[in-house]
């Protein structure tokens, strides 16, 4: 069998390593923009409705199904953009490191690039896990839950938002909260089947309440570690462009002369 040949990091050593002025092409540079402004606005909008001004949102409902349907339509958006820019990357080669750059400072950014993938992907993820974790509305399930509303508005939208279209009289243990209505006001929530049928029947709604706090769990320490790799990913940059004096930001659009389409 043919040896297959070791692959080379192409970035260090293609002869336009030094050259002034690599950049990415525009589409790249249009995603990397529109995830970056999303995620931000996810991590402010979740860390404001879910623990900061939680008491506020508690008490003004409208501004809770808003704030609650922005940010699951803008997590969704960085999930559907983050495919498109994978698909990208595996069609285009990105453009060469400064040639400053240290071998450390190469790796790193390397692995720093892999866990915001890996974010961009796993927090949408698990965010649309969480609100796939109630019963079906009108299941056995949902009737034998204990109504979500009574403290927790957290809870309790998620609840609604699981609930999909409402039997009459609302679903069961829900006390009249509208469910979100949708991804930007458009394409209705689908639920994860698998998780949401955990709580059909009686004796899984339980199991299915831990998986829900689990993964509310895991979707804010995801939050927690995505704010530190965007800080990295920002010093880094900076880093490079005012210490360093490499032109970091013309790599991605932000100075200097027109990208290629
Ligand atoms: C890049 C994408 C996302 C980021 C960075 C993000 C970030 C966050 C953060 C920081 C919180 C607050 C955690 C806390 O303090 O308790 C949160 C909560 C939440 N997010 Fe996301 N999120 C993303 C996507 C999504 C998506 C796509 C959905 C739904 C489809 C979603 C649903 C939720 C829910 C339901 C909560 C409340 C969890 C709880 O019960 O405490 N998120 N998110």
């Amino acid at each position: 069998m043919a040896a297959i040949p070791a692959q080379k990091d192409d970035r260090k050593t293609r002869p336009d390593s030094t050259s002034e002025g690599a950049r990415y092409t525009r589409v790249a540079i249009w995603l990397h923009w529109a995830i970056a402004i999303l995620i931000i606005w996810n991590l402010l909008s979740g860390f404001l409705i879910w623990d900061l001004a939680r008491e506020f949102f508690k008490e003004h409902r409208p501004f809770y199904f808003i704030g609650i349907t922005l940010h699951l339509s803008s997590g969704l958006t960085v999930l559907a953009l983050t495919v498109a820019r994978i698909i990208w990357r595996l069609m285009h080669e990105a453009p060469a490191f400064p040639a400053t750059m240290k071998p450390w400072e190469r790796h790193s950014a390397h692995f720093a690039h892999f866990l915001l993938y890996a974010g961009m992907v796993l927090m949408p993820l698990t965010g649309w896990a969480i609100l796939s974790a109630h019963p079906p509305a009108g299941s056995p399930g949902a009737l034998a839950s204990p109504s979500p509303m009574a403290n927790a508005p957290t809870r309790s939208a998620l609840a609604s938002a699981s609930s999909g279209p409402q039997p009459a009289g609302g679903p069961a243990g829900a006390h009249g909260a509208p469910p979100p209505p949708g991804i930007w006001w458009i394409v209705p929530l689908p639920m994860i089947t698998p998780i949401a049928n955990i709580g059909i029947e009686p004796g899984g709604v339980k199991p299915q309440h831990i998986l829900h706090e689990e993964l509310a769990n895991w979707h804010k320490v995801g939050g927690y570690l995505m704010l530190m790799l965007l800080l990295v990913h920002v010093g880094g940059a900076l880093k490079h462009q005012f210490i360093d004096r490499e032109p970091e930001l013309q790599r991605m659009g932000l100075r200097g002369r027109k990208p290629k389409a």
